[in-house]
């Protein structure tokens, strides 16, 4: 039997980047993984024609994780699907860069309409839909929540917040047996940063003590060992997954 055999697990911003590593390793770990996507229908959708053809279980759900109205929507179809849910990956972020000259009022709030606010809600749905034997949350944070990126103030902060978060949902929800864990990975190779190239890649490289920048896999391993029983012990904290990029 896999580890997650009879769960559901639902990977909000799955279609692309580290959202799609996950849910692949979540369904190769047995889970029925939810592939929530915002735009991008056919990307969501051959993943998980992908997680099907490895005998996986696996189906895609349109909702923007910045509207409220939406994440409701997202559960109630996961429900419909699969008929529970046990755990949530809150993945979905956006990442915007600037100096602060050039820093505008709509860009603080999309970032935290989807990095902060969407968080507490789709968590807020979660701690509702979840079963009275428990849960896992895993919040997808950044290095920058502890070491700030210049040029990505409100980033960065968004990621402070949800490092904060870990700590303050994992002391409300334990007595529930609703697990809160953290993972932040460092610089990653995803659609979202392929922009940067290996000229923005390398002063990351160059910090960091294992020589390379991360891949979704490596991400998905941590993820993987944090909603499984294995690491049910844990709660509150973020595992830092960047190769030492942080020290
Ligand atoms: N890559 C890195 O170096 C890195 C490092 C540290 C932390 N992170 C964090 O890891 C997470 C994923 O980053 P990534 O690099 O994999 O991103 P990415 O390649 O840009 O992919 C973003 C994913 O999020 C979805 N998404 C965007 N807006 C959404 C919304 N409003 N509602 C629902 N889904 C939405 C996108 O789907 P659509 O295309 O359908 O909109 C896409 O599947 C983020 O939280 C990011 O902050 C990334």
């Amino acid at each position: 039997m896999a580890k997650l055999d009879g769960r559901v697990a639902i990977v909000t911003g799955a279609s692309k980047g580290i959202g799609a590593g996950i849910a692949l390793r979540l369904a190769a770990d047995g889970a029925s993984v939810v592939v929530n996507y915002s735009r991008s229908a056919d990307a969501a959708e051959h993943l998980v024609t992908t997680i099907k053809r490895a005998g996986g279980h696996a189906t895609a759900v349109q909702a923007d994780i910045s509207q409220p109205d939406q994440i409701k929507v997202l559960f109630e179809k996961t429900t419909a699907a699969f008929g529970h849910v046990d755990i949530l990956v809150n993945n979905a972020g956006i990442y915007e860069f600037g100096d602060l000259a050039s820093i505008t009022p709509d860009s603080i709030d999309r970032q935290f309409a989807l990095n902060v606010k969407g968080l507490i809600l789709a968590t807020q749905a979660a701690a509702q839909a979840f079963p009275a034997t428990g849960g896992v949350v895993v919040n997808i944070s950044s290095g920058a929540g502890v070491t700030p990126i210049a040029q990505a103030q409100a980033y960065s902060a968004t990621k402070g917040a949800v490092d904060n978060l870990t700590r303050s949902l994992a002391l409300e929800l334990g007595p529930r047996k609703i697990r809160v864990v953290g993972v932040a990975p460092g610089l990653t190779a995803t659609e979202g940063t392929s922009g940067m190239g290996e000229e923005g890649a390398a002063p990351f490289i160059a910090r960091t003590p294992l020589g390379r920048i991360g891949q979704p896999a490596d991400i998905a391993a941590a993820v993987a060992f944090a909603v499984s029983d294995e690491g049910g012990w844990i709660t509150g904290e973020t595992l830092q997954v960047g190769g030492g990029l942080r020290l």
